[in-house]
Order: C-alpha cells, then structure tokens, then sequence
C-alpha cells in the first residue's frame, strides 16, 4: 500500500502533481474557476481564515494572495487561540477553516462560533464526510486522497490550489482581476505539476544535503512574502519528524534577535525564488554569512547564478511563476525535513507524541 515506497510521506510527496492535477482539473475548467455560485466576495468586508499547524500555514500563505488578487482584509489566526478570543465578527465576512480531517477539535470549536456571526462559513477539508465538512455552508474538497503520514504534505499543496481559486474568484467578484489576468493566472496555477515534476527530480541532491543536516541541533528557515510561511511550514516539517529544533523567521526580522543565533553549526535554509523581494532577502543572508552562518539557498537559476557566492550549499529549483511559488517550495521543504529523518532513523510516518487527527484541544 505504500506503492514501493519507504514511508507513506514519501509516496505522499510524490504523488503531488498526480493529486495537484486532479485538484486543478476540478476548480478550473475551460470556462473558468468551478466554484460554488453563492460564494460572492464581492460585498465581503473582511475573510477569516482559521486553522491547525500545516493547514494555518496554507491560511498564512493565502492572506497573501487575498490582499493582493482581491485588496480584501484577512485575519488568520490558530484555532485554539482564536476560539477564546471570542473576536468581533463582522456580518458581512466569510470564516474559512482548512482542515486535512475535517475533525481537528480546535478548528471545530472555532468554526462553531462563528455559525450565525458570519455571512458563510466555509470548509476546505480533505475529508469530505467530516465534522468540519458538514458543519459548513460551503465545503470545498482538497482532493488530496488519503493522507496516511503524520506529517502532512499533498494536503498542503491541495489546500493552497483550492485557497488559490479562491483568491482568484475573489479578485474578479471583486472587480480587480480582468478575463486576461485570470487566464494568465490559472496557466500558472495549471503548470505546477509539471514543474512539481522537476522539483521532485531533486530527491537525490536533497538527500545528500540533508545527511550533513541530520547533524545539526538547531536550524533555520527563512523567507519573505508568501515564503515566510513556507519557511515556517518547513521548521514545523522537520522538527515535527526528525525532532531537531528548527523555527522559521520572516527574514527582514533576523535582526530583530534571531541573528544571535547564527554561528558555523547552526544551517539556515533560505527558499528565495527570483521575485520583487528576492535582493532584500539575500542581503538578509549575507548578514547570515558573514557571521559564519552555513546557508542552504533553495532559488531558481536566475537567483542562484547572483546569489551562490559563500553559500554552503544551493538547490536550483525550475523556475515559476511569483505568485505560486509556495507550492513549488513546498516540495524542497519536504523532501528535505523526510531526509533528515530518514537519517537520524526516526519513525517517519508515525513520529512520537503526535497524532494524524488531534480531535482533543
Ligand atoms: O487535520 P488538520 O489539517 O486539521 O490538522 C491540523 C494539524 O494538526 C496538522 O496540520 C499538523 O500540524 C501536521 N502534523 C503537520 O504536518
């Protein structure tokens, strides 16, 4: 059942353009997003996205694309902090929860206070029976199949697909996306398996890299934009199965106290894809750099061909375009937190103390 595979994470990371393909085949179609028609964001004040480890960093990723597609506010929050802030709900604002189960028991509660507050709640969920699912206005289906591994991985690339459509119906309920604009970006979204595909194919150099990592007691993770949450997804990855410390920072806050950190044993993993922000991030990994810090630099070429220089390791990655960049890092961030545990012989699939569905708070 593991398909020839070691470990279920591994023939789970494998399948994403299978399963991001299928996903893509089911929300965009030739006359455009596949949508529910009730979902209107045209008349909505505000989007709360709310959610549970590496479900709320999809939500992270997607207030990116939200505020800039369709200039609309969004509050992400954890559902357990969430629940009891007992926040003020405007009417006219749509609650999205994103669950892999459907039955994390924190995203429950939240989604329960939000029942009559809101517009319309929404579900994106894996799990089409689930509590979450059923307990929605709107459930919208990932199409992730079944994940096994405790550490999630196709489900975070199919829930940031669907997030996508989202942001890209959005943004012309809206008015702030022309037909031309969405076609361009619905290309885009439907090029990813392929450049998936090319991602994958560096399986053997993200090995290799990650037996030195599996040495390591601390590491870092960091990004800007929409890769500051994908940096944060990847420290959550690898502590979470090979039990090394990491965090992830937003780079332009290094300085702001995490740079005490650095010295020659601690490597700093930098996913930088050559966009608008690309040349502040790397004049945060040069600080890095130049105080003994080992950078791993995850870039496309047009990065790596300025950047490479005393940088410990790179990893060339195909080049996409800006706006969907996580989902394409996602891959190096797992492939990376899987060969390190595979090196330090932890149990993958079923790492200690952890729970595939956490349905206590
Ligand atoms: O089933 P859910 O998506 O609601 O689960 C949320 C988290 O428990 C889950 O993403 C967890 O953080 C994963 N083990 C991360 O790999």
């Amino acid at each position: 059942e593991k398909g020839g595979y070691k470990h279920f994470m591994a023939k789970e990371i494998a399948e994403q353009p299978v399963v991001l393909a299928d996903a893509s085949r089911h929300y965009l179609s030739e006359d455009g997003l596949n949508l529910p028609e009730d979902l209107d964001f045209s008349k909505i004040s505000r989007l709360t996205l709310v959610a549970c480890g590496t479900a709320f960093y999809a939500c992270s990723v997607a207030k990116y694309w939200f505020e800039q597609l369709a200039r609309i506010p969004v509050e992400i929050d954890v559902a357990s902090e969430f629940r009891y802030r007992e926040p003020p709900l405007p009417e006219d604002s749509y609650a999205i929860f994103v669950s892999q189960s459907g039955e994390t028991a924190d995203t429950l509660a939240a989604l329960r206070y939000c029942h009559e507050k809101v517009a319309k709640t929404v579900a994106v969920v894996n799990v089409p029976t689930s509590s979450i699912a059923r307990e929605c206005d709107v459930a919208l289906p990932i199409l992730a199949g079944v994940e096994v591994g405790v550490a999630s991985t196709k489900a975070f690339t199919c829930q940031l697909l669907v997030l996508a459509t989202l942001a890209l119906k959005a943004a012309r309920d809206r008015g702030h996306m022309s037909e031309a604009e969405l076609a361009r970006h619905m290309d885009a979204l439907q090029s990813l398996p392929a450049l998936m595909n090319h991602a994958l194919a560096l399986d053997d150099t993200l090995n290799e890299v990650s037996n030195e990592l599996s040495e390591a007691r601390d590491v870092l993770f960091l990004g800007r934009g929409a890769m500051y949450p994908l940096a944060l997804e990847g420290a959550l990855k690898l502590k979470e199965i090979s039990y090394i410390h990491a965090e992830g920072y937003a780079s332009g806050e290094l300085k702001h106290g995490p740079i005490a950190l650095i010295d020659s044993h601690t490597p700093v993993i930098v996913f930088a894809p050559h966009d608008a922000l690309f040349d502040k991030t790397v004049s945060n990994m040069q600080e890095v750099m130049a105080r003994g810090g080992k950078v791993l630099l995850v870039s496309d070429k047009k990065g790596l061909d300025v950047a490479s220089d005393g940088v410990w390791q790179t990893v060339q990655m195909p080049e996409v375009p800006d706006l969907f960049a996580p989902l394409l890092y996602a891959i190096p961030a797992q492939l990376i937190a899987y060969h390190t545990a595979v090196a330090k012989g932890t149990d993958v699939d079923q790492p200690r103390n952890l729970a595939k569905s956490v349905t206590v708070e």
